[in-house]
C-alpha cells in the first residue's frame, strides 16, 4: 500500500511552452471519482497536439495526459468497486473537463470511477499505462460509432495457443480493416474487434506483421507496398474467407491513407445481388476527414470522438473498464502494447512528448514514478 507523498505536476504554463514541474495540493475525489497515486504515465499524440497546437485546452496553466496506472489512494462516497490500495489503470477525463486535478501528468490524478480497471497481478504498471486511451478509442469506435454489441465473456473464444489468433472466426463474413494495426489505437482496435467476433484485416510495417497476426489479424499487408490495396483485398478473400469488408478504421486518417482505405473497401465491397438497397460500408477515422477526399456513395464516414467515454458514454466506459478489461487482461485475451520507458519520471514527460511527436513505431512511451 502506498503512503502519501507530495503531489508534483508537469504543468503546461502557456501554449507551446515546455512543461514545468510544480508542486500542487493533492486533490480530493468527487463522489464518483477515484484518486490514483500514479506509478506509470503514458503519452499520446493528443498530448503533444494539445501542447503545440492548442487543442482541447480552454485555459492555462493546463495539465496534460490521460493514461495512468498506479494505486488507489482514495475514493468518492459513491464508489464501491475500488478501495485504497487497489492496483488500477485509469483514463483521465482532462480533455473533456480541463480540470487540472484530472491531468495525468502528476503524482496524483483524479479519474471517473467508470474509467478505472482493477489490474491482475500479472500486469505491471508500465504495461497498464499503455492501455487507457487505446482501449477507450477502440471501444468508442466499435461499440459506439459502429454500434456493435459488446462482447459477452461467455461468448468469447480462446486465442489459438500457437498464434494467439482466433482461428474459429476466420469464416465469419463480418470483417473489419484496421489501417495501422501497429499503432497504439490500431493495436487495441484489432484485439477488441476480434473479441467482438469480427474477422480482422490490417496494414502495418513488415516488422510488426507477426505481432499483428498474434493479436488476431487474419491477414496483414505492408501499407508502403504499391500493391497493398489489392494484396489486402485478395488476402481477405483467400486467407480470411471474407467477401465483404463491412467496417474500416483509419488510425492515421491523412489524405494519403484515406484513399487507400477507400480503395480496399471498394475492392472488398461484397456481392450486390440487386435484391435490396446495399448496406453502406462504415469507415471510422481518428483524425478529421481530409477535405480534398470525396466520400463515395456506398461509404458512411464518421470522425471518432474518443472523449464521449467521459461524457455521454460513461455507461460504455463502465462496461469496458470496470467489467471486461480486467478479465481480458487476466485471461490474456487483451495484451498491452510494448512500452518504452523514458527516464526521468515527470521530468521525462517533455522528452517523451518530443520523441512521440517525431514518430514512434509499435510502442507506447511511458514514464515511471
Ligand atoms: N479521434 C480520437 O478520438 C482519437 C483517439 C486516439 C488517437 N487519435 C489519433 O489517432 C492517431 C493515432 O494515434 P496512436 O496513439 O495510435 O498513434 P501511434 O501509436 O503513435 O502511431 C504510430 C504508428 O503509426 C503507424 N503509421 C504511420 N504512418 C502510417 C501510414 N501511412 N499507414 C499506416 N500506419 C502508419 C506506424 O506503423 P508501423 O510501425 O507499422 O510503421 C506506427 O506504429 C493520432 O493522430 C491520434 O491523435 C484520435
Amino acid at each position: 500500500m502506498s503512503s502519501t507523498i507530495a503531489n508534483f505536476a508537469a504543468v503546461l504554463p502557456s501554449a507551446g511552452s515546455n512543461l514545468v514541474i510544480e508542486e500542487r495540493a493533492i486533490p480530493s475525489p468527487g463522489v464518483d471519482e477515484v484518486l490514483i497515486r500514479n506509478h506509470a504515465i503514458a503519452v499520446n499524440p493528443v498530448d503533444w497536439k494539445r501542447q503545440f497546437l492548442n487543442l482541447y485546452i480552454s485555459s492555462y496553466p493546463a495539465i496534460l495526459g490521460t493514461d495512468v496506472a498506479g494505486v488507489v489512494e482514495a475514493v468518492g462516497s459513491a464508489v464501491t468497486l475500488f478501495k485504497k490500495g487497489d492496483r488500477v489503470l485509469g483514463s483521465s477525463p482532462a480533455i473533456a473537463t480541463n480540470n487540472l486535478d484530472h491531468g495525468a501528468f502528476q503524482t496524483y490524478t483524479l479519474v471517473q470511477a467508470s474509467a478505472v480497471t482493477k489490474l491482475p497481478d500479472s500486469i505491471s504498471f508500465k504495461q497498464a499505462a499503455t492501455l487507457p486511451a487505446a482501449i477507450s478509442t477502440a471501444a468508442v469506435t466499435l461499440f459506439h460509432v459502429f454500434d456493435l454489441p459488446l462482447p459477452q465473456p461467455e461468448q468469447q473464444q480462446e486465442p489459438s495457443a500457437a498464434t494467439g489468433a482466433d482461428t474459429t472466426r476466420t469464416n465469419k463474413k463480418e470483417a473489419i480493416l484496421v489501417w495501422s494495426g501497429a499503432s497504439s489505437a490500431g493495436n487495441a482496435m484489432m484485439q477488441l474487434a476480434r473479441l467482438a467476433g469480427l474477422t480482422v484485416l490490417a496494414s502495418a510495417s513488415p516488422r510488426h506483421h507477426a505481432l499483428v497476426r498474434s493479436l488476431g489479424a487474419a491477414a496483414v499487408v505492408d501499407y508502403r507496398s504499391p500493391t497493398a490495396v489489392t494484396d489486402l483485398a485478395e488476402a481477405a478473400r483467400r486467407d480470411a474467407g471474407v467477401s465483404e469488408i463491412r467496417y474500416a478504421v483509419d488510425a492515421i486518417s491523412t489524405a494519403e491513407t484515406v484513399p487507400l482505405v477507400l480503395d480496399v473497401l471498394a475492392q472488398a465491397g461484397g456481392d450486390d445481388d440487386g435484391s435490396k438497397e446495399k448496406t453502406k460500408q462504415k469507415l471510422a477515422h481518428l483524425l478529421p476527414w481530409p477535405e480534398e477526399i470525396t466520400v463515395p456513395n456506398g461509404v458512411e464516414e464518421t470522425f471518432v470522438k474518443g472523449y464521449v467515454i467521459w461524457t455521454e458514454r460513461r455507461d460504455l466506459a463502465a462496461s469496458v473498464f470496470n467489467d471486461l478489461l480486467g478479465r481480458w487482461l487476466e485471461t490474456g485475451e487483451v495484451v498491452p502494447q510494448a512500452a518504452r520507458v523514458i527516464e526521468g519520471g515527470l521530468e521525462g514527460l517533455q522528452t517523451a512528448l518530443n520523441v512521440l511527436r517525431e514518430g514512434v513505431s509499435g510502442e507506447k512511451l511511458v514514464v515511471e514514478l
